[in-house]
């Protein structure tokens, strides 16, 4: 049961809505323009807040669908609820449509904490505002909010699987955003 559940996250996960719509609606490949990222940060830069915001929307949604379905079924597992998420961000990251080519799994994690620990995900979403709003640097945005998802989650999580995995995604977006340190450090990265 549970294999079924991580295959179902990953397939869920590595649908990648950034490549597919702005290629259906806008004609182009995200993934040739600003940081070259399929994530909705690049498709605000290439295609406008609008899609953007669409793109952020299922991204999120396609790591609650799957993560949700495993609470529902296998309750009180929190070991598998965690696995299923970490497989369905895996499977933005590393999706096998792209060749394993896949984005920065920001908002499929937020949607996999908006199931397992709401708090985390909601100030997450705030620290992620606040300083994009104040900076224009959505990788910036995006590492401060890991951050206080961690030390949200170790003080409102129900299950100890759940703080273990906030922190697995927390050093998931450290690799996935290297490129984003490395232009940091170098004072060249791309604004929003
Ligand atoms: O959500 C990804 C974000 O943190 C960084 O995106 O396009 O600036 O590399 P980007």
């Amino acid at each position: 049961m549970l294999s079924a559940f991580l295959l179902l996250g990953y397939l869920c996960g590595s649908v990648p809505f950034g490549v597919l719509l702005t290629r259906w609606l806008r004609g182009v490949d995200v993934r040739a323009s600003g940081s070259g990222n399929i994530g909705a940060t690049n498709v605000t830069r290439v295609a406008g807040k609008k899609l953007g915001a669409v793109v952020l929307l299922l991204d999120a949604l396609k790591a609650v669908l799957p993560v949700a379905l495993a609470v529902h079924y296998l309750p009180g597992d929190a070991k598998a609820h965690a696995l299923v998420g970490l497989a369905a961000v895996l499977g933005h990251v590393y999706p096998v449509w792209l060749k394993l080519q896949g984005g920065k799994g920001v908002a499929s994690a937020l949607g996999v904490l908006v199931v397992l620990v709401p708090k985390a995900a909601l100030a997450g979403a705030i620290i992620y505002g606040l300083v994009v709003a104040r900076w224009r640097v959505s990788s910036v945005g995006s590492l401060s909010a890991a951050v206080v998802a961690i030390a949200t989650a170790f003080l409102t999580a129900p299950s100890r699987e759940y703080v273990l995995l906030t922190a697995g995604l927390f050093v998931l977006m450290l690799w996935t955003h290297r490129s984003n340190l490395l232009r940091l450090a170098r004072r060249t990265e791309h604004r929003l």
